[in-house]
């Protein structure tokens, strides 16, 4: 989704800019532009609805001296407006001495927009975040300086904001944010500021993330303000976690990278975490009260994640569990006693923070993220981070694994500690866990052996029917949802008993069926219905399926694991991206999608 980065640096600034934009690209988009101050003190402004690497051709064709240190780039994923180069930031006003990026939604831009026309300005572009510039520029003309003029611009919007401002006559650079994350840091190299740390972490050791409402100068020494008053900086995080590299190195592209490092990523988590579950240690550390149900909240992949750990809540404890689908949460009732567990790799994800908005304020939130400075994890009672390392390709793969192993990890502890799981019980529990390194790379192999000539079977299918039942369905779920994103053809998952009730009309000789196989019983007469009918059946199982990565499944591993087959996933990541290299899509930014949905 939309990306800021901004620096005022000793030498030109245009190759900072360039180098964090690649460093943004990851989280989806589909224009991109800089402004920086020139020698002259006018704004160089240049946008593109191509890649970065257009935008780096279009800046190393002017001259070099020409481009001062002071500038501000940005990724668009459009929202207000078509993709088009004219709505692509930074916008200016109608002086052009003032270049504005940024992330969120303006709600009253109709409003303003209207207001400011009225005033005589010219609107250049249809986005929302067009009236910031307009607003700004008439503080600017009042003698305010940009400080306090983006303090007065941003009292007359609603909705949320990451803005940076540039003031070319001035070369004044000021940032404010408002439900959006935004991070300022200073190192030898200069001042920078960036929607997402990543972007900035190659100059930097520490970033300061803005609380709502901080409005910064990106001075020499930056300067901070909250309603007219000079504030002290909020404490400062390290931004090595988010040091990366924007070459996948050893792998083909990223995806193929983070689902090859699954097992490593459950290791790692359940190094962290495995000593604290038995005697309820990790769960009492997170100082929440007791409960006695959970409901799970989340998008996409991460929902599917809590779905799996919710399902270990109720199949271990028989604590009741209910899925969220965060932009529904508002419609829900959550009876007192409920742990709410909000599941975002991100952490920045617009509609579960809605949905934190719209809950009862009394529930307790435990936030499972792979973002420990997010905005989740600030407003969430407690959190736990899920340790996956960052994750560039869009489609989530090892966040999943690490959502599901760390939230596991949590109910696990957090039984024990209410004493719903006997001790045998536990203890068998937590050793089926602790396999899960070894049979997520035992997954791998068995993938990568036996998903080939599966892709070859099914390419030409232009659509999919995803099965499983019980522990299954959230991973036939997960399954069907990597596929489209990936491959851009449909794909329909169910639980398995469901298909008679409808949708076996869309089974016809060739239709590809992928079963998630756990050994539940009767999966095996629905698969018998679909074969009957000619459809092409791909089991992910135990030994003598399609797919055999369970091993050697049995009645006790599945009662040992009521998180289900989790290794599973690996093979359905799988088909997913080599069906979709196989007609030719970027596998690491899918059409359309972003990495952080920071809209609702
Ligand atoms: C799918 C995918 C999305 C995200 C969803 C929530 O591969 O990545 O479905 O899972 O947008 O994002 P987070 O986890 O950031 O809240």
């Amino acid at each position: 989704m939309c990306g800021i980065v901004a620096c005022r640096t000793a030498t030109s600034a245009a190759p900072y800019l360039v180098h964090a934009l690649r460093l943004l690209e990851y989280r989806g988009y589909d224009s991109i532009g800089v402004a920086v101050r020139g020698s002259d003190a006018a704004l160089v402004t240049v946008r593109s609805i191509r890649r970065v690497d257009d935008l780096a051709a279009l800046l190393a064709a002017r001259d070099p001296d020409g481009l001062g240190g002071v500038g501000i780039g940005h990724t668009r994923w459009a929202t207000h407006g078509e993709v088009s180069e004219r709505n692509a930031h930074p916008h200016r006003d109608c002086t052009g001495s003032l270049a504005v990026v940024h992330n969120g939604i303006i709600e009253n831009a109709t409003e303003l927009r209207a207001e400011l026309r009225g005033r005589g300005h010219e609107f250049a572009s249809d986005v929302d975040s067009e009236v910031v510039c307009h607003l700004l520029e008439e503080h600017v003309d009042a003698g305010r300086d940009a400080l306090a003029a983006l303090e007065a611009t941003v009292a007359r919007l609603r909705g949320s904001w990451a803005l940076v401002v540039l003031d070319g006559e001035t070369g004044a650079l000021v940032a404010t944010a408002h439900g959006s994350p935004l991070v300022v840091a200073a190192s030898p190299l200069g001042v920078f500021a960036a929607s997402d740390v990543a972007a900035i972490a190659d100059w930097v050791d520490e970033v300061v993330p803005l609380r709502d409402g901080d409005v910064v100068e990106l001075s020499d020494e930056p300067r901070w303000m909250r309603a007219g008053v000079r504030r002290s900086a909020p404490a400062a995080v390290s931004a090595a976690p988010a040091r990366r590299s924007v070459e996948p190195l050893d792998h083909p592209d990223f995806m193929a990278k983070e689902i090859a490092e699954q097992p490593a990523v459950a290791a790692g988590i359940l190094d962290a975490l495995r000593p604290g579950i038995e005697r309820g240690r990790l769960w009492r550390e997170l100082g929440l009260p007791d409960f006695s149900r959970v409901a799970v909240l989340g998008c996409g992949t991460s929902l599917n994640a809590g779905t799996v750990v919710g399902r270990a809540f109720s199949r271990l404890g028989g604590v009741p569990a209910e899925a969220l689908v965060a932009s529904e949460a508002a419609e829900s009732v959550l009876p007192p006693g409920t742990l709410l567990l909000a599941f975002s790799q991100s952490g920045e994800t617009a509609d579960v923070l809605r949905a934190l908005d719209d809950l009862d304020p009394g529930i307790p939130v435990l936030a499972v993220t792979n973002n420990p400075h997010s905005t989740l994890a600030r407003r969430a009672s407690s959190i736990l981070h899920c340790l996956a390392g960052p994750e560039v390709g869009v489609a989530a793969t090892k966040t999943f694994v690490a959502q599901v192993v760390t939230g596991v990890c949590a109910a696990l502890s957090a039984l024990t500690a209410i004493g719903r799981v006997p001790r045998a019980r536990l203890r068998e529990a937590v050793e089926e866990l602790a396999r899960a390194p070894e049979r997520l790379a035992r997954a791998l192999d068995v993938g990568a052996a036996t998903i080939p000539p599966v892709v070859a079977r099914v390419s030409a299918a232009p659509g999919f029917v995803f099965l499983g039942r019980g522990a299954g369905v959230p991973y036939a779920v997960e399954g069907a949802l990597k596929l489209k994103e990936l491959s851009y053809r449909w794909a329909e998952a169910y639980p398995a008993g469901e298909l008679k009730h409808g949708p076996l009309a869309l089974v016809e000789p060739g239709t590809p069926v992928i079963a998630v196989d756990d050994g539940a019983p009767r999966l095996a007469g629905n698969l018998a219905e679909v074969a009957a009918r000619g459809a092409a059946v791909v089991t992910i199982g135990g030994p003598g399926s399609t797919v055999p990565t369970l091993g050697a499944w049995s009645p006790t591993r599945a009662a040992a694991a009521p998180w289900g087959p989790l290794d599973a996933v690996v093979p359905l990541q799988m088909l997913a991206r080599e069906l979709a290299l196989g007609l030719g899509r970027d596998v690491d930014k899918p059409r359309n999608l972003a990495k952080a949905v920071t809209v609702d």
